[in-house]
């Protein structure tokens, strides 16, 4: 069965309750449109689309989805992904648990949370180390499998340890050396498991100053980021040298637009929705910038984002 992780929060051991993952399918709802729930707001839709709001209905869902061997998505802020013009055939579960909790140096998240709503606890705890995050749009389980980063800050540095659930092993605390992250890639991305919970362990620090470092990160945002719909960078930096986007920018490609998809004209590696660009435009767009940057330099650009196929 396959499926892609993100997250949700709680529970710890096992979950087993048939009666519970008999009930739940009748809280699916069918035949949803999921431009919606993404960033790009792209996407037709799912057979069947699940909020879970709780661990327990997030595992339920799941284990539905493995005894009635339906294909099966999992997702969190939808800020990293492309969803398939034709949606998706089988369950689409986006994780809703959003809890947060500061406990001395750590502070504990739901998969559902934002990134931002657990930089904003760290700033009323005092806690130093997340500030990067600051204006982030994923989720805490988003960030866990990708190993999220920007301004210098990976998910790897202040991750603790993560609940997830694995298919055939169930629910297991696991420390950050499970995910053997990398530069935006973990583990999750070759054996997929869910993301129920994280853990992020920062230090003490001066509120003033965390503050004033949130505001910094927020004006960088917004001079390097182009505002509109885009999921950020569209493809990791090569390995040393230049960056993706300026690959692109050299090849002269900003500006560039198939369908109603288009490569900023601010940022090489932001490729936009400008209003009703289909997945077909953006993925046609992605390619034409590969064989670009792969005539001109040599080099083939890897995809940051996640593409969804209908099945
Ligand atoms: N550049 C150009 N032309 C362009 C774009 C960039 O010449 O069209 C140059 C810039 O002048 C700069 C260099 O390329 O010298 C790098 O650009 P930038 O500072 O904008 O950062 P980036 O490498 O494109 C990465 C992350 C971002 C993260 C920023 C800041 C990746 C793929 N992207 O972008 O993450 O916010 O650094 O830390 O690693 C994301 O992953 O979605 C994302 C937004």
């Amino acid at each position: 069965m396959p499926f892609l992780p993100c997250s949700v929060n709680g529970v710890r051991g096992g979950f087993s309750d048939t009666l519970w993952a008999m009930d739940i399918r009748e809280q699916f709802e069918e035949n949803k449109v999921l431009a919606p729930y993404c960033t790009y707001q792209i996407g037709g839709p799912a057979d069947l689309f699940f909020e879970a709001e709780s661990v327990k209905d997030a595992l339920a869902a799941i284990e539905w989805a493995e005894e009635h061997d339906v294909p099966l998505f999992v997702f969190g802020g939808g800020s990293n992904l492309l969803f398939d013009d034709a949606g998706f055939r089988g369950l689409v579960l986006r994780m809703r648990v959003r809890e947060i909790e500061v406990d001395g140096h750590l502070i504990h998240a739901g998969a559902g949370a934002k990134a931002g709503e657990v930089v904003k606890a760290a700033l009323e705890a005092g806690l130093t180390g997340l500030e990067s995050w600051n204006g982030l749009p994923g989720t805490v389980g988003g960030a866990v499998y990708g190993n999220a980063g920007c301004f210098e800050v990976e998910c790897k540095d202040v991750l603790e340890s993560a609940l997830i659930y694995m298919a055939g092993e169930g629910v297991e605390e696991v420390n950050p050396y499970f995910f053997e992250y990398d530069y935006r890639n973990s583990k999750l991305k070759r054996e997929p498991a869910v993301v129920l919970q994280a853990t992020f362990k920062l230090n003490q620090g001066d509120p003033v100053e965390i503050k004033s470092r949130m505001m910094e990160i927020l004006k960088l945002r917004a001079t390097k980021q182009p505002p509109g719909l885009s999921t950020g960078s569209f493809f990791k930096n090569p390995e040393g040298g230049k960056s993706a986007g300026q690959l692109i920018d050299e090849c002269g490609l900003k500006g560039m637009s198939l369908g109603k998809a288009k490569i900023s004209e601010h940022h090489g590696n932001f490729f936009m929705n400008t209003g009703g660009a289909t997945a077909e435009d953006v993925m046609a767009l992605g390619e034409k910038a590969v064989a670009a940057v792969k005539e001109r330099f040599g080099i083939e650009l890897e995809r940051e984002i996640v593409f969804v196929p209908a099945q």
